[in-house]
């Protein structure tokens, strides 16, 4: 480092690192005040210097190659904004063994391959650090890192993508079907032209990845979560929902359970007396539970320029106060171990209180067979709603509440009832919170 003079380089001048560079530009007397740092921000590297981002950068120098950052010795910490998985992961591989740090909001990259990229920041002394990967703007990981640190982590609940959430609140208050809230987030700006990673699950179950590793202070595999994303929810169910007092939520669920942890990404009717069903639009929230804090709440923008941007700045001024100790006297490593791996507790091991929605014909006996099937799996029904109008074609809809079930015997139960002949075959099953 040069004197009290931090250099920093960017790579990917794209909405996350656009808003990176106007933190570092306008607010550094604010951040020289707080922390004693001058931030320099030195390169940026970006494929495309033909879009207007409204910067001033006459200061910085400007390149096309990633590598006029990664190899330049006076650059003391990598920004990655980049996303993806290549060339990002070799990019932050070269930054960690050229002995810098690295900040990224890469998520889908920490969430896959963080336990090599750790590994890497390991041998080389430095530290790689991505709370924008988790809730945006909300400081939810130096919150479990530093804030919570005294305390075993008991579970999470998050709401963690602000477009699945956005499509639900839609559904919710304006009672819409799936595909009118989807285009909408699209014309808002909260969803993507391919919003697939965000409704299918993966993009909430990269964050959990994270979230459980931190809590865990092990690896979470991602591949073990269990996933299910929120395309098969219908204006119905959310009116079904609301009727029993539940609002739907995907949730990232996170529970230390029978010698291992139960995690989770799937549609949740959560109570409507929780603070988490009251989290609306694009808002994330995460809700921990400490041994010794008790019940604590995270909540902000999950995403978008400036909050993101303030998060990796974040870590930039963490990572910077390394910078000034000695050799031997940096706190480093602060993330998650990665020689050691979590037991993922089988969803099939867990139970649940499930919603449970059929489309039947409309005859006698029908409700008993399925209760009966139930019983079987020792399920037990705590309510039940069927509608009586004819909604398609002779079919109406069933609506069963159940007390707590092993999630084994409930998908045994399902195929079982499956085989009735009056049963339709787009059935749902959601689980409760
Ligand atoms: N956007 C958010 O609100 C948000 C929130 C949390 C986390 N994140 C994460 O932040 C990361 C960046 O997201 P973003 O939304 O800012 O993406 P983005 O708008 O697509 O920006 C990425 C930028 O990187 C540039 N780029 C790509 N390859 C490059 C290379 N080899 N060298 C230099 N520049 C390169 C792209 O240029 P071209 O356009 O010319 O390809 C683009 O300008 C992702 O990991 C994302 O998951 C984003």
């Amino acid at each position: 480092m040069n004197g009290q003079r931090v250099n920093i380089g960017i790579i990917g001048l794209g909405t996350v690192g656009v808003g990176v560079a106007r933190i570092l530009l306008q607010q550094g007397d604010l951040l020289k005040t707080r922390s004693t740092l001058t931030f320099h921000l030195k390169t940026i590297a970006e494929l495309d210097w033909n879009k207007d981002r409204n910067l001033d950068l006459s200061n910085v120098k400007c390149t096309d190659n990633a590598y006029d950052v990664l190899d330049d010795p006076e650059i003391n910490i990598v920004v990655e904004t980049i996303g993806g998985y290549e060339p990002a992961f070799s990019f932050i591989k070269r930054a960690l063994e050229n002995r810098k740090h690295v900040v990224t909001a890469n998520k889908a990259l920490i969430a896959t391959r963080g336990r090599e990229l750790f590994q890497i920041a390991r041998e080389n002394g430095v530290d790689i650090l991505f709370e924008a990967s988790v809730g945006g703007g909300i400081p939810i990981i130096k919150g479990l890192r530093e804030g919570l640190i005294a305390n075993k982590i008991e579970s999470i609940y998050g709401i963690l993508n602000g477009t699945c959430n956005y499509i639900l609140t839609k559904m919710h208050k304006d009672s819409v079907e799936f595909e009118d809230a989807l285009k909408g987030a699209q014309e808002n700006g909260f969803a993507e032209a391919d919003p697939s990673l965000d409704i299918n699950g993966t993009d909430t179950a990269h964050k959990l990845t994270i979230l459980g590793s931190l809590a865990s202070n092990s690896i979470v595999s991602f591949d073990k979560i269990y996933v299910e994303g929120i395309t098969g929810i219908s204006k119905l169910d959310i009116n079904f929902a609301k009727t029993f007092g539940y609002t739907i939520k995907l949730l990232a669920i996170y529970r230390v359970f029978n010698g291992g942890v139960d995690i989770r990404v799937h549609p949740t009717l959560v109570s409507d007396s929780h603070l988490l069903s009251a989290v609306s639009n694009e808002m994330n929230a995460i809700f921990v539970t400490g041994d010794f804090v008790g019940n604590t709440v995270f909540y902000g923008p999950g995403a978008g320029e400036r909050p993101t941007a303030s998060a990796i700045v974040g870590d930039i001024v963490d990572l910077s106060r390394d910078l000034l100790l000695k050799e031997g006297q940096k706190y480093c490593n602060r993330t998650i171990n990665p020689t050691a791996d979590v037991k993922i507790i089988p969803i099939e091991e867990v139970t649940n209180r499930f919603y449970l929605r059929f489309f039947t014909l409309d005859k006698p006996g029908v409700l008993a067979k399925i209760s009966g099937i139930l019983a079987d799996y020792k399920i037990s029904i705590s309510s039940m709603v069927q509608l009586e109008t004819h909604e398609r074609d002779n079919y109406v809809p069933i609506v069963l509440l159940t007390h707590e079930a092993s999630e084994k015997y409930m998908e045994q139960a399902l195929q079982k009832i499956m085989q009735f002949e009056f049963v339709k075959e787009n059935f749902l099953r959601l689980r409760i919170f």
